[in-house]
């Protein structure tokens, strides 16, 4: 028992001295001292012994042992330091190479404008929110005073995911998520996707972006309104354009109206960018319905206020003289790389 004690001593030290990886090396370690290891299996047999011989064997099993330990420990630290002179020398920086030159993306054309937007109502006290694109009908309609089966429900062909869910056909829910949730004043604008079955072309897409407004406080009137979208409409358009209000319908406003700009092309002359009329739509605006109002719980006779809605892509493309409206949603690069 003892020889073959000092022989696996020996086959071991042969074998540790090669092994040339540290998994090689864990693998030794298992089947020299492994539960089902070669020492192991000569300890089992060690109960055949006599009294005298088994304290003499146990010694000489330990000091084993502890030998193969030592020459796994020292071994791997040979090993770990091999592969870190390895690697120092196959992973020097020369810092004198040239670095790579990072190419920096480019504002949206859609992100420019909203960006310029939500900054000039913020300039006039205004706070920005965003809400959910997947609505309620509750909200998209019914809160809004559109009541099931109401016309005014075909001329946004909406996306239905169920019966009482939709893909929100405009911003205009939040004004009624905001106003349950907030006290007057309130002074907000909401910008967002919105969706709409429409076929795709030049000018239509299923997806497209509003920005809505609201302004509640107490005695807050027709001009309010017309004040606060004349300033805007000049922070945005430059101090000398004109701007006109036309009398609309909308079922969450009364009384509505259509604010137009005059062309910027032809200067009301009418040209192709404004198909002869001399001025352009802008948005839909109007003085908060009653109806609305009280069904937030906002009591009318105490507040009032007013709303509108502008759509996005229109007044990006006429910036940009853009004629294809799919062109924003391609991300071709040529396309977005000119608006740096
Ligand atoms: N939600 C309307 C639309 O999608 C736009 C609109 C009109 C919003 C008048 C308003 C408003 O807030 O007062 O056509």
């Amino acid at each position: 028992m003892k020889a073959a004690l000092e022989a696996i001593q020996e086959k071991a030290r042969q074998a540790l001295e090669g092994a040339k990886s540290l998994a090689e090396l864990d693998d030794l370690r298992v089947r020299y001292l492994g539960k089902k290891g070669e020492l192991t299996a000569i300890l089992k047999q060690m109960g055949g012994l006599s009294a005298e011989e088994r304290p003499v064997i146990g010694q000489l099993a330990n000091s084993v042992r502890t030998c193969i330990e030592g020459l796994i420990a020292q071994r791997g630290k040979a090993l770990k330091q091999g592969a870190l002179t390895q690697r120092l020398a196959t992973e020097t920086i020369d810092v004198t190479m040239p670095g790579k030159a990072q190419r920096l993306g480019y504002k949206h054309p859609l992100s420019i404008v909203l960006d310029e937007i939500k900054e000039i109502f913020l300039g006039m006290g205004f706070d920005s929110a965003e809400g959910p694109e997947v609505e309620t009908e509750y909200y998209n309609f019914e809160a809004l005073n559109i009541p099931q089966n109401h016309p005014a429900r075909d001329t946004q062909d909406t996306f239905y995911i169920s019966d009482k869910i939709v893909l929100r056909s405009q911003t205009s829910p939040m004004q009624v998520r905001i106003m349950e949730k907030q006290k007057p004043p309130i002074r907000v604008i909401v910008p967002g996707r919105v969706y709409r079955s429409d076929t795709v072309d030049a000018t239509h897409s299923p997806l497209f972006h509003q920005i809505e407004g609201l302004v509640i406080d107490k005695g807050v009137t027709m001009a309010d309104l017309k004040g606060t979208l004349e300033v805007f409409a000049k922070l945005l358009y430059g101090q000398d354009v004109q701007v006109r209000f036309r009398p609309h319908h909308f079922q969450f406003t009364e009384p509505s109206a259509e604010m137009d700009a005059m062309c910027f092309s032809c200067q009301g002359a009418g040209c192709r960018l404004c198909k002869g009329e001399g001025w352009i739509e802008i948005l839909g605006c109007g003085m908060v319905h009653p109806k609305v109002l009280q069904g937030c719980g906002i009591d009318p006779d105490v507040y009032s206020g007013f709303a509108f809605g502008m759509g996005l892509e229109r007044m990006v493309m006429r910036r940009f003289g853009i004629e294809d409206l799919r062109l924003f949603f391609e991300n071709d690069l040529r396309f977005l790389g000119q608006f740096a």
